[in-house]
């Protein structure tokens, strides 16, 4: 659900704009929450921002987290207009106060971006100049113990990116059978002893031993033994799952992935940074449909050695994007 946007006074084009622009989003305990903490270092930051080559229009950040390729859009062109998509209150904080000194050419949304269609439609904006997703969690949900997404880090087994939101990551847990939670862990954890692990996670939970990340991170080790030396931890592809479950990511980039064509128009570009095979895998198959995009990267782009070396998140990332060529009426927002 998009919200609140009733009383949003937007600088957009074919909008009101005789009055100052409010962020559409104005969750009141989010402001204060977290902000300067909010630390995310944005990955490919330049590649995407050359990818839509801004200009004056309207463009989207699906995901703009602590806004950093929002903020560079909005530097690349100084008519250049952005509404980005969250819907995490700490990230909108965060992203409110940098994308602040940009005033009216931003708006920010409290929406999950695979609802984009109706979100553009509740603020006027039928078609964008571009549009940019970085999926996954940023650094900040991650080391927050309390979000419950680290097996590093002790906290309640929840997950969500919007805690205000649906089930955790335990009750998930509690309601699937033991197959249903081997299945989610081999098809979105891309784990072959998703069998054993999910056994063991049942049987913890049965015992009363399954409340926290930690308690989590001994279940899988159970089935499956310690960490290998040189090796990634155990519990790293059943955390992903659970996560990716929890928060429905790959519906969420199907329904994205469906939408763009309706929403970028003819001339606009879409660019999608991925961070693992599955999401990868969809966004380009999206973009194989030639009657619709023209491929703007024949392989996906991936972080120089520079950027991998310094911030490890770039080492997965795969940057793909495509420029809107036909099908209907749309025109270039101005
Ligand atoms: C990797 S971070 C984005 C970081 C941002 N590009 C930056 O440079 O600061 C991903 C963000 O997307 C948000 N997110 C993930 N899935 C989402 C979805 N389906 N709808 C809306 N936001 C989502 C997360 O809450 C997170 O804040």
């Amino acid at each position: 659900m998009t919200q609140p946007v009733s009383q949003a006074q937007l600088a957009l084009p074919g909008v009101a704009t005789e009055t100052a622009v409010e962020f559409v989003w104005t969750e009141e305990t989010g402001e204060e929450s977290g902000v300067s903490g909010f630390v995310h270092e944005t990955v490919m930051r330049a590649e995407v921002t050359a990818a839509l080559a801004p200009t004056e229009g309207v463009y989207v950040d699906a995901t703009v987290g602590g806004g950093g390729h929002s903020e560079a859009i909005l530097e690349a062109h100084p008519g250049a207009r952005l509404i980005g998509f969250d819907r995490d209150d700490t990230a909108l904080a965060a992203a409110k106060a940098r994308l602040a000194k940009f005033g009216d050419r931003v708006t920010l949304v409290k929406t999950p971006f695979g609802a984009i269609v109706d979100a553009l439609s509740s603020l006027g904006v039928t078609a964008v100049s571009g549009v940019c997703a970085d999926l996954g969690v940023s650094s900040p949900q991650l080391d927050d113990a309390a979000r419950g997404m680290s097996f590093r880090r002790e906290g309640p087994l929840d997950m969500r990116m919007d805690p205000s939101q649906g089930e955790t990551a335990l009750e998930l847990i509690a309601r699937v059978t033991d197959d249903e939670l081997a299945d989610i862990i081999f098809e979105y954890g891309e784990e072959r002893r998703s069998r054993r692990i999910a056994r063991s996670v049942k049987r913890a939970l049965a015992d009363n031993q399954l409340e926290t990340t930690l308690d989590l991170r001994r279940a899988i080790v159970r089935a499956v033994g310690p960490v290998r030396v040189g090796g990634v931890d155990p519990a790293t592809r059943t955390f992903q799952a659970l996560r990716i479950a929890v928060n429905h990511e790959l519906d969420q980039l199907e329904n994205l992935l469906a939408a763009l064509p309706d929403v970028v128009a003819v001339g606009g570009v879409a660019a999608i940074l991925s961070f693992h095979s599955l999401e990868d895998r969809l966004v380009k198959r999206a973009f194989q449909d030639k009657s619709t995009w023209q491929p703007l990267t024949k392989k996906p782009l991936v972080a120089t050695d520079e950027e991998a070396t310094s911030n490890p998140r770039a080492r997965s990332a795969k940057l793909r994007a495509a420029r809107r060529i036909e099908g209907g009426p749309r025109e270039v927002s101005r």
